[in-house]
């Protein structure tokens, strides 16, 4: 017999024709009256496939009652009301370590591209302007600087690892000192001043709100890169954006922003920064495994046995 799930948003093709061949799934954003198939799906379902960009909020926990786990396609939960699942006692799993080296690539890529400025580049000679204006103007060598990373978890010392091979020094900041061999800095401001890429991957939510603000650029300075490769909300954009147009910080590489898929329009006016629309762990081979680990902890709960990747 196949359980029935509910999946709340559209996601990786591949993960989703799993979970409707292993799951009697009921697809949310298909139903012509969203609380209706709530309504009848209710007494029977207990789980919840959702993917990271859509939100699930107490309402559709209460929507269903006997809903056990909401398991995450993503490691980022801050679309999720974990307070919410807590107290109702819901599981909520997500994609811990799947994604780990791809989304440290991308970090890497993101700050290569930023000092080197290869897109820029690209751009250059794609303008005939290699013929017209000669040699393009000199970039900035990632050896011999130092990359603060603001969140030195599993994805932060991918990136590490990474950044020590082209020759970086690591310092980082997290609310709890590491038993890692890099220098701690107590707070991002600190951090800021003591970096030359100031590298951001923490978790998104209220916790890190606007936690790379004017004070942590002011500490970068105008020498000083910023990458956010995190959550949109971890930075505050507007001041981001400004401090990019008068040039109070060298450069930026972004991932991520505040509300995807918007963009605000003054970024791509400017030379002096690097955007990608989120795609950290856009590969096939990730994409994949965050399914299948998706899809394991679903199995696994549903089969009465522990989770994998527990978050609540
Ligand atoms: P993780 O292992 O939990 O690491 C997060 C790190 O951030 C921890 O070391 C944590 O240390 C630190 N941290 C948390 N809150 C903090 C705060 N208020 N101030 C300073 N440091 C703080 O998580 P992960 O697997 O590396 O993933 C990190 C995040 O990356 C995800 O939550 C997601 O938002 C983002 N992400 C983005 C993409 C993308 O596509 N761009 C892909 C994957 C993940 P302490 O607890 O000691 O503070
Ligand atoms: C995904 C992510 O793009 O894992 C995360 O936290 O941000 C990315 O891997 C996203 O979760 C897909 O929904």
């Amino acid at each position: 017999m196949k359980h029935d799930i509910v999946v709340n948003a559209r996601g990786h093709k591949g993960t989703l024709e799993r979970l409707e061949q292993e799951f009697s799934a009921i697809k949310l954003w298909e139903t012509a009256d969203r609380a209706t198939a709530l309504l009848q799906a209710a007494p029977r379902v207990r789980a919840l496939a959702s993917t990271g960009h859509a939100a699930v909020n107490a309402a559709i926990m209460d929507a269903l009652p006997k809903l056990e786990i909401i398991a995450n396609f993503g490691v980022g939960v801050d679309q999720i009301d974990l307070d919410a699942a807590k107290k109702r006692g819901i599981i909520v799993t997500n994609t811990a370590g799947a994604l780990n080296e791809c989304v440290a690539d991308c970090a890497m890529a993101l700050v290569l591209n930023t000092l080197r400025r290869f897109p820029q580049s690209g751009a250059y000679l794609r303008a005939g302007l290699w013929q017209k204006q000669g040699t393009y103007p000199l970039g900035t060598s990632l050896g011999g600087k130092t990359l603060g990373i603001l969140g030195l978890g599993r994805i932060g010392e991918a990136i590490a690892k990474r950044a020590q091979a082209f020759g970086m020094t690591i310092r980082y900041h997290n609310r709890n000192k590491k038993n890692v061999p890099f220098a701690y800095d107590t707070d991002a401001v600190t951090l800021a001043k003591n970096s030359d890429v100031l590298m951001v991957i923490t978790p998104g939510g209220t916790e890190t709100d606007k936690l790379v603000n004017a004070q942590v650029l002011d500490a970068l300075g105008p020498k000083g890169y910023l990458v956010n490769v995190a959550r949109g909300t971890v930075v505050d954009e507007l001041t981001l954006l400004r401090y990019l147009q008068e040039k109070k910080i060298a450069g930026a590489g972004l991932d991520v922003f505040e509300d995807e898929p918007n963009v605000p329009a003054g970024f791509l006016e400017l030379d002096n920064v690097v955007l990608s629309p989120h795609v950290a762990s856009a590969t096939n081979e990730t994409r994949k495994a965050m399914g299948d680990l998706q899809i394991e902890n679903l199995h696994l709960h549903l089969a009465g046995k522990p989770v994998k990747t527990p978050v609540v």
